[in-house]
């Protein structure tokens, strides 16, 4: 199945990301980790794109179109993906149209005041990406990836005010991709207030998966 995850900035995709791709044996491909290993190569992509990630605006549609569009013609997509952050312009999801036909968007539907809880207390692995939560989901040792030992640490873009610019673009650019997916009559709502685990079930409820 290929899938797109929609949602505001901390609302859970990357986290369920990880889980629904060990069920749907798919890859899960993510235009921010892209852009996050990028920048720690110090690679002419991770140079251009470092101020603009740190502020939290978005990465021009034509740099991302051309990366999302190069990492779906690789053979291991060609029977399904998900699609963590992109598209997240109304250009974006046109031009994938153009190379790729989705078969589900998943909305992940979460008030703001959650999105701040859930950002200003999560700590990333430096090493594998794995995110992990101050309250919500502790490593086993403190600032220590449970899964390849690598260090933890806050997000650049975790900030409050950097925070609030996410919020604030992801209302004015992305916002708009939920009606333009309904409208296609592929869109389907998962309550992403909850614990992981009952997140993991309404998404499997909704796609039957
Ligand atoms: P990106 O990495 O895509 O950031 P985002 O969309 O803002 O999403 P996040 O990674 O912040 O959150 P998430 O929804 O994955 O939540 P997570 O699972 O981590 O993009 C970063 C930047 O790259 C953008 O700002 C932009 O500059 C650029 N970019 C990327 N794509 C682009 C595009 N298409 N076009 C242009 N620019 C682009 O969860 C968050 C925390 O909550 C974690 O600590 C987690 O442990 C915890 N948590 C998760 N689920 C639950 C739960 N159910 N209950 C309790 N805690 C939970």
């Amino acid at each position: 199945m290929k899938l797109i995850f929609l949602g505001p900035p901390g609302a859970g995709k990357g986290t369920l990301a990880a889980k629904a791709v060990e069920m749907m044996k798919v890859p899960h491909i993510s235009t921010g980790n892209i852009f996050r290993a990028a920048i720690a190569a110090q690679s002419p992509l991770g140079i251009k794109v470092k101020e603009i990630l740190d502020s939290g605006r978005l990465v021009d549609d034509e740099t991302t179109i051309g990366l999302v569009k190069e990492r779906l013609a690789e053979e291991d997509t060609q029977q399904g993906y998900i699609l963590d952050g992109f598209p997240r312009t109304i250009a974006q999801a046109e031009a994938l149209a153009g190379f790729s036909v989705v078969d589900r968007v998943v909305n992940f539907d979460i008030p703001d005041t959650s999105v701040v809880e859930r950002l200003g207390g999560r700590r990333t692995c430096r090493a594998c990406g794995t995110n992990f939560h101050i309250l919500f989901g502790k490593p086993k040792k403190e600032g220590i990836c449970d899964h390849c030992g690598g260090e933890l640490y806050t997000r650049d873009d975790d900030r409050e005010e950097a925070i609030k610019k996410r919020l604030e673009v992801y209302r004015e650019q992305t916002a708009p991709l939920i009606d333009y997916y309904r409208k296609k009559g592929i869109l389907e709502d998962v309550d992403a207030k909850p614990a992981v685990e009952t997140v993991v079930d309404n998404f499997k409820k909704c796609l039957e998966v």
